[in-house]
């Protein structure tokens, strides 16, 4: 049995079109929805339609059980709970009936369905870090678990371990001793910063698992975004640069054949290669003996001019401020071993328990610097954490202005990949939304983002811990990379371990 699931097709007609052709083209034998048919795009009445005439099965979602009176609506943001109403006046009686009959979890043979995290289904809990996911994989038995409702695509493997860890989406096929909790993504409303929709088809009886990826037609769904009124915000994927639209396979995997020139012919080039080598090791035998030569000569240096009593010059206190004007760089982290933090956050000893002092453009903290688009109604601060090192406060009483955390820059060797990762607590916030990623400059001078998360509706989340890594080393030599994060809200919250680190 070759299952499609699809998941989170909010309201938007040509996305879930696309995707049905697509899964029309490879054949299966049923269809799942993993929930949220409507909400924040225009056309929810067309959206249900459709999909209860191609859908087998339907799960609840967050946005379908406020319609039907299953969610309190006040557990959204002011924004979605406008679009909500906005939705509930397109929708007639029966649409509502429909949604109240819909249950929250659905089990098959082997795997099991749910639109949030599986421990509490009716509580629509986040999944953005293996230890969230750890509670889902406790609740339900079954080796394939498949969820929805963040919107990224990806999968959590819990193997021999026990601790769950998260995998960029990847095609795979069951092995035993391992269970899967697998996200399908977005129809509708992709966040992964690719502008395709997601959706996944599962073999059950191979334990096969395909994340498929489908271009829709953006432009149409602008146009019914426009005439239906409704906020262009609530549709935050629309502002993502389509120039950023990863590119095809065959372009990624830059294949050409191989030039006669290139090839390693017969013995001579071989036996060239191999006197090198040799030239190579004798070079490096010389340096080494310099190197002890200079140091010897240094040493003795010292003792003589500590022995005519003169003291040497205290050496220079090391500039370790860093302002928005002029953010040095750190250089040669191809040295950092795989795991390590490229930029962290700094240790803030001097501070007191719980003290908290404010960022400005005059005040400095290692590594980081801190733009505000409205200083008068915003602010970042700095407190200790528990573990003695620096946490971020950041409010904001102007939603239209950004606020930008960023780090210095770190120049990357060839090939190597990167991760930004921060935890966000929202302590008080009533709208906006928030966006981590790299941005990476290349030899040239051309700018682009990596690794990005977004997420839509700060207010709707308890915490976020976006982990996103490069998903292909860098080409070029000579580029750096830089971390920022980006909100732009109202209200207050605390953002701990913001930290690059080495892939
Ligand atoms: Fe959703």
């Amino acid at each position: 049995m070759r299952y499609a699931i699809i998941s989170d097709l909010h309201g938007n007609r040509q996305a879930l079109k696309a995707v049905l052709t697509d899964i029309r083209g490879i054949g299966v034998d049923q269809l799942i929805c993993l929930g949220d048919c409507v909400g924040y795009g225009p056309r929810p009445a067309e959206v249900l339609e459709l999909a209860y005439a191609h859908v087998h099965y339907f799960i609840l979602g967050n946005h379908d059980a406020v319609i039907a009176d299953r969610l309190n609506p006040d557990c959204f943001g002011e924004n979605a709970r406008k679009v909500i109403d906005w939705t509930r006046e397109r929708l007639d009686a029966k649409s509502s009936q429909f949604f109240a009959r819909m249950p929250l979890v659905l089990c098959g043979d082997g795997f099991a369905c749910a639109h949030a995290q599986f421990a509490n289904p009716g509580g629509f809990g986040y999944l953005f870090e293996a230890a969230a996911a750890a509670p889902s994989f406790d609740a339900f038995v079954e080796q394939f678990l498949f969820v929805g409702h963040s919107h990224v695509p990806g999968l959590f493997v819990l193997g021999g371990s026990g601790v769950p860890h998260w995998l960029e989406p990847l095609d795979f096929s069951r092995e035993e001793g391992k269970r899967y909790l697998i996200n399908v993504g977005s129809v509708g409303q992709p966040r992964d910063r690719d502008l395709r929709a997601s959706y996944v088809i599962f073999d059950r009886e191979q334990g096969d698992v395909f994340f498929r990826k489908v271009p829709f037609d953006i432009d149409g769904y602008r146009d019914d975004l426009r005439r239906s009124g409704l906020p262009r915000t609530s549709s935050c994927f629309l502002d993502l640069d389509e120039r950023l639209r990863p590119r095809p396979l065959r372009e990624m995997v830059d294949f050409r054949p191989a030039r006669r020139s290139e090839f390693v012919r017969r013995e001579r080039d071989v036996r060239s290669l191999e006197s090198s080598l040799r030239q190579l090791k004798k070079s490096n035998r010389r340096l080494l003996v310099l190197a002890v030569c200079a140091f010897l000569i240094s040493s003795a240096a010292v003792a003589w001019a500590l022995a005519r009593g003169g003291r040497s010059e205290p050496a220079a206190e090391l500039d370790s401020s860093w302002t928005v004007a002029a953010l040095q760089e750190l250089v040669e982290p191809v040295l950092a071993r795989v795991g390590d933090e490229l930029v962290g956050m700094p240790a803030v000893d001097d501070f007191e328990a719980g003290e908290l002092r404010p960022i400005d453009e005059d005040n400095r903290l290692l590594h980081w610097a801190f733009t505000l688009g409205d200083p008068e109604s915003q602010r970042v601060a700095v407190e200790r954490g528990e573990d003695g090192r620096a946490h971020f406060v950041v409010a904001s009483r102007n939603p239209s202005q950004k606020i930008r955390i960023v780090s210095s820059a770190v120049e990357l060797g060839r090939e190597q990949r990167a991760q930004v990762r921060a935890t966000f607590h929202n302590c008080a916030v009533e709208s906006g939304f928030a966006e981590l990623y790299s941005e990476y400059t290349a030899a040239d001078g051309t700018v682009r983002r990596l690794n990005a998360s977004m997420v839509d509706n700060l207010a709707d989340l308890g915490r976020w811990s976006p982990r996103s890594a490069t998903s292909e080393g860098l080409r070029e030599d000579g580029g750096r990379l830089r971390y920022v994060l980006e909100f732009q809200f109202q209200g207050e919250a605390r953002v701990r371990d913001c930290a690059l680190v080495l892939r």
